[in-house]
């Protein structure tokens, strides 16, 4: 593409403003009463909000239900390549946002043609999984989590259970077994890199996933089988090792983060609303309904950097500038008020943005998979502990801080020991 600037640190635009009125994209109230918040700086600036990234950088949050669904389905104008960026001059080397916004030759970078032969092949390869046997190999994967405490009568359920099960379910679709030390180490060091905790390297820890998949992709060219990285390389398309590594980080990262704060968001309103009442028999509403409601009002993926104006434009009532930066906001855009004027959201169908919409999208048929891995993980937690209850008060459970990622920073639990 020639329009793109191939430095990832090209000079900033010249006089590219900060809005007077731009609001810091952080604080408290993000996890504490996001929805409040989106309705606040919604009822003051508009559906498209000037705000300040880490170190007051600037770019624009879309808080609007159709200005989400318009810029995520108009990738001509609003497009997936951060080197678009006319801010690059003003990022520092180690702003805390560049693992997510500075370019890798993967899928999500990608435009136009190459991003519809990239996408296709994890779509086919997603595509090739049988549901009935993820379903199984997840029930497999919560059992033996569920082992491991289910004799002491507590759990700490977000590091014990929501986050180790989708990211094996997902080191196992792409044709790693359940056990062994290669294994273990790869989930460790998937855990290191995407959620890093006090004393952790995730560099070193990123590096040696690279290595491991490198190794994945060289041992399935050899001996292919039915998983997604076989099916990676046997695809017409005929990618190269390096991007099929990239894409199957990719698919791995992206499959683990939302799926595990979707199944902990899950069990914190079967744990806490009493229209779920778990203890009580009869009557309560199903966790496919919680799995959906979550989607609505708790969404994993809150906000989601970005996309990239192309040209000069018009967004929202908002004159928006080539290569500024929008961040979606997919929680604002779910409880818009004005798809939601009474305050209470429907949350009846699957109308959300939660899983974006357009070119980018969590790509067909990711979402059916992650509703497997979620619904399973919540269901047998639920019939192997049917006595399961929160081990605080509601109020005592706190939200990570992260204005990206909507999940608990632990979910602890009781229950009867049980010997699993
Ligand atoms: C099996 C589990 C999952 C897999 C394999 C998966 C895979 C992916 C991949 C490969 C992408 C990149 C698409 C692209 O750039 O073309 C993506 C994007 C995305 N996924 Fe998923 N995903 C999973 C679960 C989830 C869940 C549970 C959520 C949220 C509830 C979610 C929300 C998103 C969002 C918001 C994007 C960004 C789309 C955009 O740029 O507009 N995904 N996913």
């Amino acid at each position: 593409m020639t329009d793109i600037d191939p430095s990832p640190h090209p000079v900033a635009a010249p006089g590219c403003p900060v809005h007077p009125d731009a609001v810091p994209l952080a604080g408290l109230e993000y996890q504490q009463t996001p929805s409040e918040l989106y309705r606040g700086l919604r009822a003051e600036h508009g559906a498209v909000a000037p705000v300040l990234l880490d170190g007051g950088i600037p770019a624009w949050l879309v808080l609007g239900y159709p200005e989400v669904s318009y810029v995520t389905s108009h990738d001509e104008l609003f497009a997936r390549d951060s080197r678009r960026w006319n801010q690059w001059g003003s990022i520092p080397p180690d702003w805390p946002l560049l693992p997510y916004v500075g370019h890798q030759p993967s899928v999500l970078f990608t435009e136009g043609e190459e991003h519809r032969r990239r996408a296709g092949v994890i779509t086919q390869a997603l595509a090739g999984i049988d549901q009935f046997e993820l379903a199984r190999d997840c029930r497999h994967l919560a059992d033996r989590l569920i082992a491991a405490f289910a004799g002491s009568g507590r759990a700490e359920l977000m590091s014990g259970y929501a986050h180790p099960l989708p990211m094996r379910a997902a080191v196992r679709m792409c044709g790693m077994p359940h056990t062994g030390v290669e294994t273990r180490q790869l989930v460790e060091d998937l855990r290191i890199s995407l959620d890093a905790a006090e004393g952790d390297d995730p560099v070193a820890a990123y590096t040696r996933v690279g290595e491991r998949i490198h190794q994945l992709v060289r041992h399935k060219r050899e001996r292919p089988g039915p998983d997604v990285t076989s099916r990676m390389l046997t695809h017409p398309a005929g990618l190269t090792d390096e991007e099929i590594v990239q894409d199957l980080i990719s698919v791995i990262a992206a499959a683990q983060q939302p799926t595990a704060n979707w199944i902990g968001n899950t069990l914190r309103l079967l744990l806490t609303d009493e229209r779920f009442a778990l203890n009580v028999s009869g009557g309560r509403l199903s966790v496919g309904e919680a799995l959906n409601e979550v989607l609505w009002l708790d969404t994993p993926t809150q906000n989601f950097i970005g996309r990239w104006a192309v040209n000069d434009t018009q967004l929202g009532g908002r004159h928006i500038r080539a290569g500024d930066c929008l961040v979606l906001g997919f929680a604002a855009a779910n409880t818009d008020p004005q798809l939601w004027p009474e305050a209470h959201v429907g949350a009846e169908n699957s109308a959300h943005l939660s899983f974006s919409n357009g070119e980018h999208r969590c790509p067909y048929p990711a979402p059916l998979l992650a509703d497997v891995v979620a619904r399973t993980a919540v269901e047998t937690l639920l019939e192997r502990l049917p006595d399961l209850v929160l081990a605080l008060e509601p109020g005592e459970l706190t939200w990570r801080p992260s204005i990206w990622m909507r999940g608990l920073t632990a979910l602890p639990a009781l229950f009867t020991p049980v010997v699993a």
